[in-house]
């Protein structure tokens, strides 16, 4: 495929907490490289906030937060700098467990506005989903057919891009302003680091406070201690090494099982999947549904 010569330099910027969007972000550059585009992927993340605009095309991905871009995301877009000459074309992805339905729809609105802002040409979004890390588990062989199907989403999306497709949706009223009730939760988030809570497992290794994408967590002691900038990501929580650290509130988002992609990937390797329509019924599972049904 000849390469449009207007996307030559691309930069990936992601934000994940479980894994989910960095294997989204991972494949997109494979895929991307693989076509002879030079690419720059950028974790989201507290002390990582330097990136400049000079690209051709700018891909942001996040994982959905509460029908929105998790607080970070946007932090991030503020801090890059205004581009005052040619608008940088950009596209938005979102990656969450549910789909393109309603509550989800707007869920790219206010990062899009803040691209905006700053010069940035949104001329593409799309949802990916992959299996959910809150409140409901996607079943395991959901799970395996999500898996499944993401590099050729993927290749999708880069067809899309490099032959300048414009994409764009636009959200009605009441998604909007689900959307924006949303976005309260980015005021509970605080609260929710500050109360989680360690137990007698921990063994002061640390791996919660290099990892934490929002530099929320200090070692004091050889104890964990939660500041308050948490994004609720759930990385901390799901990733301990030593399976210490629990929620002190908001416990019912938590899955019981907690969420580790490399584990869902071993578990689903070999299952034999049912057709799509026998295992996602019902509104709940319409996104991911229609997203594993659609061309
Ligand atoms: C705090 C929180 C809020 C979430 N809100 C939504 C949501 O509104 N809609 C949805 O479909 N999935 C939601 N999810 C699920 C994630 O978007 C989904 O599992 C995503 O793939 C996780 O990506 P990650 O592994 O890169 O963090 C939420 C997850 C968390 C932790």
């Amino acid at each position: 495929m000849e390469i449009p010569k207007i996307f030559y330099k691309v930069r990936i910027a992601y934000f994940s907490g479980t894994g989910n969007t960095a294997r989204v972000a991972n494949t997109l550059e494979k895929e991307l490289t693989g076509r002879g585009l030079s690419v720059i992927k950028t974790e989201i993340r507290k002390g990582n906030f330097s990136s400049d605009n000079k690209v051709d095309l700018l891909i942001l991905l996040f994982a959905v937060h509460a029908f929105n871009a998790p607080g970070i995301v946007y932090e991030w877009i503020d801090s890059l700098p205004e581009n005052k000459n040619s608008p940088v074309p950009a596209a938005v992805i979102s990656v969450s467990g549910g789909g393109e339905i309603t509550p989800n729809i707007a869920c790219r609105v206010s990062s899009i506005r803040k691209l905006e802002k700053k010069n940035c040409t949104v001329v593409y979004e799309k949802m990916v989903v992959m299996p959910s890390n809150w409140v409901i588990k996607t079943n395991d062989e959901l799970a395996f057919r999500l898996l499944e199907i993401l590099p050729s989403k993927v290749e999708h999306i880069a067809d899309d891009l490099l032959a300048g497709m414009v994409r764009r949706t636009r959200p009605k009223f009441i998604d909007l302003i689900i959307s924006r009730v949303g976005e309260m939760e980015k005021k509970g988030t605080k609260f929710f680091g500050q109360k989680i809570k360690v137990n007698e497992n921990c063994s002061g290794c640390g791996w919660c406070a290099q990892k934490c994408p929002a530099d929320n967590i200090n070692m004091s002691n050889n104890k964990p201690v939660f500041g308050r900038d948490c994004c609720l990501c759930l990385k901390c929580i799901y990733g301990c090494p030593n399976k210490s650290l629990m929620a002190g509130i908001f416990k019912f988002i938590i899955l019981k099982d907690g969420y580790d992609l490399k584990a869902v990937e071993k578990r689903t390797k070999y299952i034999k999947s049912a057709p799509v329509e026998d295992l996602a019924k019902g509104y709940l599972w319409k996104g991911l549904r229609e997203y594993l049904l659609e061309d």
